[in-house]
């Protein structure tokens, strides 16, 4: 199977045939829109032209602005960048150590009067424990937007990820394991937040008045143009025909490293519990050489004497301390945060997750390829080799 083949072009055939390669007309991006939908198991599918524009509209129909507040996790700040594009407050929230996702007790520490909303990123491919997650958005009314960006096909509990909150954030990004270069889509089966994202999707025009030219800004409000191509559709629809498949590898090659790492007391995959099933995007790892005395760098050079790939940096500073929050940088003139609108009192800086610190100080990404699982199964040996020198 090729990573892009037949099945896309087939589809890109049918766009070019058509003669209209525009989303406003065109009949493969509402066609997919409806297929992924049922596929994941949502009401609403909206294609996007990446999944930052998904995560900004999300946090517009979940109703944040000047003022409120929405809680994030720190590994990544794409959902803090999100949350600042609509001139609202990102308040991060630490992560679970060894899942790498957010901690729902955490998210419970950080909920003021001014909270609209939670942003759970499905890290590396694993889902967030999403059930606390939805009682605590239920108890303050909250909405829950999935950023599952990295984790497409992944399960909690049976359901998949991206229709477990309010709103699931799809990237279909180049790496991602479903691509089309660039994409993205949102998901939810609430009915009035499919319909805010659909204004804010095309510059802020109702649907049903598109198509008036002379009327559609009499009632308009703001919105983007995050629309994708039928191009870009079609390449959807193209993964979607050997989904199965690809997820499938990315699921095998996860497992034989899993397996090269079976009871290794020192090198922690992300912790997979029997209610989550991961998609492996990346293969993360905790390091925790101090249990057989081995330190980071001694550990660097004995990877790289065996020739196993593995990488140690991430994003390596926790969202909470970067540049961008701590200096309020968003629009140089201390926007959204020092505003008359603002009433709160947000605290960025590495000791408001410290957790999520930690863990970028630890974390090895080990290599990894769902297209290539003889590589994965030599970097099994090649675990297996460390392992017999420090064990
Ligand atoms: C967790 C997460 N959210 C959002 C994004 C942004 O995705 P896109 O490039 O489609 O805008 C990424 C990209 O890697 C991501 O990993």
């Amino acid at each position: 199977m090729q990573r892009f083949g037949a099945e896309e072009l087939g589809y890109l055939q049918q766009v070019i045939e058509s003669q209209e390669l525009g989303s406003n007309n065109g009949d493969l991006t509402p066609a997919v829109e409806e297929r992924f939908a049922k596929n994941w198991g949502a009401e609403y599918g909206i294609c996007v032209n990446s999944a930052m524009s998904g995560l900004h509209m999300a946090v517009a129909a979940a109703g944040a602005g000047a003022g409120d507040e929405v809680i994030c996790d720190p590994v990544v700040h794409f959902g803090g960048c999100a949350v600042l594009y609509n001139n609202a407050v990102p308040v991060f929230a630490d992560i679970d150590p060894y899942t790498f996702t957010i901690d729902p007790a955490a998210i419970r520490e950080r909920i003021s009067e001014r909270t609209k909303a939670i942003i759970c990123t499905n890290l590396f491919g694993l889902p967030c424990d999403y059930d606390p997650i939805m009682e605590i958005a239920g108890e303050y009314n909250l909405i829950v937007i999935e950023d599952n960006a990295q984790a497409v096909g992944a399960t909690y509990k049976g359901k998949y990820t991206g229709s477990i909150g309010h709103i699931g954030v799809f990237s279909f990004q180049q790496s991602k394991q479903l691509a089309t270069g660039d994409g993205g889509m949102c998901l939810t089966s609430d009915k009035h937040l499919h319909d805010e994202m659909r204004i804010t999707r095309l510059i802020g025009w109702l649907p049903e008045k598109r198509g008036d030219v002379a009327q559609r800004w009499r009632e308009g409000r703001l919105g983007w143009n995050y629309r994708n191509t039928e191009m870009v559709a079609a390449v959807l629809m193209g993964q979607l025909d050997k989904a199965d498949a690809i997820l499938d590898n990315h699921r095998k090659a996860g497992a034989i490293l899993t397996e090269a790492l079976e009871g290794c007391e020192w090198l922690l995959p992300q912790r997979v519990d029997e209610e989550r099933t991961h998609t492996y995007w990346v293969y993360g790892c905790r390091f925790e050489g101090e249990k057989v005395e081995l330190t980071m760098d001694e550990f660097k050079r004995l990877a790289a004497e065996k020739e196993l790939a593995a990488s140690y940096h991430y994003t390596t500073l926790t969202s909470s301390a970067i540049p961008l929050f701590t200096e309020i940088r968003a629009y140089g003139k201390g926007c959204p945060i020092e505003c008359p609108l603002y009433e709160g009192d947000v605290k960025y800086g590495v000791e408001q997750t410290p957790n999520c610190q930690e863990l970028l100080d630890r974390l090895v990404l080990l290599g990894f390829s769902a297209w290539d699982l003889d590589f994965c199964k030599q970097q099994a040996e090649k675990i297996a080799e460390v392992r017999a020198a420090v064990e």
